[in-house]
């Protein structure tokens, strides 16, 4: 079949990897892409918020499935776009439609859907400009850290986690005067959470569902998880304190209950969840749902499956995905993101990649990355991930790390202590 899969991350690069693996595949197509995508795919210069021209290449292409990598083409309702047109809707999209895709798109509406199906989660109210004056009187309810989380998408930017009242007070109002534009229009605020962070992925077709290998990611620039956030600057899977007794309360308390409610509520959900979730002594609570998968978990997850992944989303868009084929590497993958000089600030782009060719025992994910002639440059903050094996987390990472240094490019800067917390 001939696949056509959207975006241009290290995620995508690491889905389309596998994705070309499968004999099931004549042709691959991925759209924007990146220079490591077009070694295993063929790119197409598409932009994901114009439908029209999306269908207008799926038509051309004699395109037989969409998967679909980033959130936004999904909160716009691309899902939706390809099942109510006439020429579309026989051609199955791996993502969900726009009702499901609120799980992301709306915190609000994702901590109401919790509340409803008793999923463990943060207390938590909502407020409105109107309301401004009650969100001061719920936080001052509140012991610090205050959370204060835009309800929309926000690029990741939209939460705010802040040691005095009243500057929590402050920043409500701020948010609330349109800080984050429209996504800030409602604020959430709940109750902080002292724990360990970690990502459970399961693919679902509506009605069954597989658990994928679970994963930690590493956010902040800086050693030590200090610094700014990016969009993630290191991942391993599997990650040692997910004991099956805890996985295990996952499914029973969040996982099931999430699909469940899901069906409830008649929301036609085909497609990826990640749960954002966090250890408290040993419960787990949902942190935030996305309706994708995590980049750069992606990078350290997909590795680790080790069935015919293209079978997996034939099943999943047929619904028979209770009788896929579904096996994982029992050994560790780890990835260590590469990054420009000056991410997640002001960095430069057009630096030339050296040594890629000298890379032995690690697989590289491209990130922000673009082929000009035979070099390749960096073309975003976060340039390539550098995914490895090992019988042993610290295995693995000596792998990642052996690589990382191979590879040149000016202002190249990585986290020299992925895993630290897990050792
Ligand atoms: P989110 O965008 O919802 O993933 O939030 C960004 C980050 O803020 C999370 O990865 C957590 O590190 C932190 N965070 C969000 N909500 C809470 C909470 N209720 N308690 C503690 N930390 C939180
Ligand atoms: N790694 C976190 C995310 O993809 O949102």
């Amino acid at each position: 079949m001939n696949i056509l899969l959207l975006g241009s991350g290290g995620r995508e690069h690491a889905l389309a990897w596998k994705m070309s693996q499968s004999k099931k595949v004549t042709k691959l197509y991925v759209a924007p892409g990146n220079a490591g995508t077009s070694e295993v795919s063929e790119n197409i210069e598409l932009d994901l918020s114009d439908f029209e021209s999306i269908k207008k290449h799926t038509l051309e292409k004699k395109i037989d499935m969409v998967v679909v990598g980033p959130e936004q083409p999904l909160v716009d309702g691309i899902s939706d776009f390809f099942m109510s047109d006439f020429e579309l809707k026989n051609i199955p999209i791996i993502g969900p439609v726009k009702a499901g895709a609120i799980l992301e798109g709306s915190k609000d509406f994702a901590k109401d859907f919790m509340t409803k199906y008793g999923i463990p989660t943060a207390r938590y109210q909502s407020f409105k400009k109107p309301t401004t004056e009650e969100g001061k009187r719920f936080l001052e309810s509140l012991s610090a850290p205050y959370v204060l989380k835009a309800d929309g998408l926000a690029a990741g930017k939209g939460v705010i986690i802040l040691n005095d009242l009243n500057e929590a007070k402050e920043s409500l109002e701020q948010m609330l005067h349109g800080q984050f534009g429209d996504a800030s229009e409602t604020v959430v605020i709940e109750e902080f959470l002292d724990g360990i962070e970690l990502s459970v992925f399961v693919i679902t077709d509506g009605q069954s569902y597989k658990i994928l290998p679970e994963a930690k990611d590493y956010k902040r620039i800086g050693e030590g998880d200090t610094g700014p956030n990016t969009g993630g600057m290191g991942a391993v899977s599997p990650v040692p304190f997910a004991t099956k007794e805890f996985l295990n309360k996952v499914e029973e308390r969040i996982i099931k209950p999430t699909i469940n409610g899901l069906i409830k509520e008649k929301i036609n959900y085909k497609g990826f969840i990640f749960f954002g979730l966090i250890k408290v002594k040993e419960e787990p609570f949902v942190i935030e749902y996305n309706a994708r998968m995590g980049d750069p978990e992606t990078e350290v997850v997909i590795p680790r499956i080790k069935s015919d992944f293209v079978d997996l989303l034939i099943h999943t868009a047929n619904e028979t995905l209770d009788l896929a084929n579904f096996e994982i590497d029992e050994r560790s993958c780890t990835t260590v993101m590469l990054v420009s000089k000056g991410y997640p600030g002001d960095y430069k782009k057009g630096e030339i990649i050296k040594n890629l060719d000298r890379i032995v025992e690690s697989v590289l994910f491209h990130a922000g990355t673009k082929a000009s002639g035979a070099e390749i440059h960096t073309n975003g903050g976060r340039v390539i991930a550098v995914s490895s094996f090992g019988s042993t987390m610290q295995e693995a990472l000596e792998k990642s790390y052996k690589n990382a240094e191979i590879i040149e490019f000016e202002g190249k800067n990585y986290r020299k202590d992925i895993g630290f917390d897990l050792k």
